[in-house]
């Protein structure tokens, strides 16, 4: 069998970094986040460009999507030098949805679904590791020690974007944007729906079953 390619959908918060984690591992393939890239690379030089914000952080702390030049061009280079892939952030829009057809060939889009109200919970609360990228929550998924990391010892903080009223942006944003993306995966058969509201670990029992089913049809 040919390696997964897997494609991960959910609004802000729903819980795309923390199981992709999780698929990266029990299947074998590379984790590829869009916003991961951006987080790394956010005060890169895109002032040729003309657009709106110098850096990608310019649109990421606004809530708004980096330009799709931009991303078109990180996506396609992450592809290039994955064996397998889990895709989290990307497509968020309909010009990507089109773009990624002319560079792979997904196997399956999963979605997790999860309520508004719950979305901007998750968001405020919480916390990412600056050394090593492992994500908490201050309620849900709470560190030993507060502000430090279980896996590495390393600092924690909070995301730029995860103020507020950036998320709201955020949210609008994704209901705008992104949900016609859902509906067009939907259309085409690839779309497979899972309840992102239990524990993380009730979502990953959901979830494996739902790409194990989807990798043998
Ligand atoms: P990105 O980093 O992709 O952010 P996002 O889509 O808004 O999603 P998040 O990372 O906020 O949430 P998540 O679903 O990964 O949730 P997590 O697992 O962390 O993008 C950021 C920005 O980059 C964009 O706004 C845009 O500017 C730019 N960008 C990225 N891709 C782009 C693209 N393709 N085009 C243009 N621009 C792009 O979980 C959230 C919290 O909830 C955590 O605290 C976690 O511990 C907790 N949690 C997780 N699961 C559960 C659960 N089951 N129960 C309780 N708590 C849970
Ligand atoms: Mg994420
Ligand atoms: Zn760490």
């Amino acid at each position: 069998m040919s390696d997964p390619e897997i494609v991960i959908m959910g609004a802000p918060g729903a819980g795309k970094g923390t199981q992709s984690d999780h698929i990266a591992e029990e299947f074998d393939v590379d984790h590829v986040s869009t916003g991961d890239a951006f987080r790394a690379n956010k005060d890169m030089d895109i002032s040729d460009l003309g657009l709106e914000y110098d850096t990608p952080a310019g649109f990421m702390d606004a809530g708004e999507l980096v330009p799709d030049e931009v991303v078109n061009e990180i996506l396609r280079a992450a592809l290039e030098d994955a064996d397998g892939y889990v895709l989290d952030g990307y497509p968020r829009n309909l010009a990507q949805v089109e773009y990624l057809d002319s560079v792979a060939d997904p196997d399956v889009v999963l979605y997790l679904e999860v309520d508004e109200d719950v979305l901007t919970e998750r968001l405020t609360g919480r916390r990412v590791c600056s050394e090593c990228g492992a994500t908490y929550h201050v309620d849900f998924d709470p560190p030993e020690e507060e502000g430090v990391c279980d896996v590495c010892g390393g600092d924690l903080y909070q995301r730029e974007d995860d103020q507020p009223d950036t998320v709201k942006e955020r949210i609008r944003v994704y209901r705008d944007e992104t949900a016609p993306v859902v509906d067009h995966y939907d259309d085409t058969g690839l779309l497979v729906r899972v309840d992102g509201e239990g524990t993380p670990d009730e979502v990953w029992a959901d979830l494996r079953a739902a790409i194990e089913d989807a990798l043998e049809g």
